[in-house]
């Protein structure tokens, strides 16, 4: 028998609205000009797309592939590019897209590869934010919501790569 569904924590039509506003703010506070959207796979892609559409500028998309080792559920901050962009972002104005910053060692360590490209400016957005210490440091400019302690999935977030397609987010028992 299938597992009973997850939880639900946050409803599609939540999400829907905040990702709207989330755009608008976006685009309010980046620098005029064209923008690089880049999306941290796998977890970002569902996010990443409503987002985009959301913000009414001219961008191109990219898509960084990252792999933490160790515990799936625990974050190492060590990562492994699994896909790297396909443009060069010197000179842009780059928007990194997380699905859910939880120590913020993954955000952190991807900030420092994108800035030593050159850039002209990087914001980050992440859907999620889990509020440890760990990540209190860490500047996170657009947060959908503060996660609840709990470990989530849907809405391109996975347990063991299953339920990203879930059109809510939900809590599963770890
Ligand atoms: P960090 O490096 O600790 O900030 O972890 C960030 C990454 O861990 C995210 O991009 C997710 O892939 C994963 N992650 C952290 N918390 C959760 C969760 O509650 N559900 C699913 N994935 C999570
Ligand atoms: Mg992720």
């Amino acid at each position: 028998m299938p597992a009973a569904p997850p939880k639900e924590l946050i409803s599609a039509a939540e999400i829907a609205a905040r990702v709207k506003e989330m755009g608008r703010q976006i685009d309010r506070k980046m620098a005029p000009g064209p923008l690089t959207a880049v999306g941290v796979l796998r977890g970002a892609f569902v996010f990443m797309s409503d987002l985009v559409r959301a913000i009414p500028r001219e961008m191109t998309c990219e898509f960084l592939g990252v792999r933490s080792y160790g515990d799936a559920t625990v974050s190492s901050g060590v990562v492994e590019i699994t896909h790297d962009l396909m443009a060069p972002i010197a000179g842009r104005h780059v928007l990194l897209i997380e699905d859910i910053v939880d120590t913020g060692l993954t955000l952190r360590y991807l900030l420092e590869l994108l800035h030593a490209r050159g850039p002209a400016s990087i914001h980050t957005a992440a859907l999620l934010h889990k509020k440890v210490p760990q990540s209190a440091a860490l500047k996170v400019d657009f947060v959908g919501f503060e996660a609840p302690n709990a470990f989530l999935v849907g809405y391109g977030l996975d347990a063991a790569q299953l339920y990203r397609n879930l059109p809510y987010i939900g809590a599963i028992e770890t």
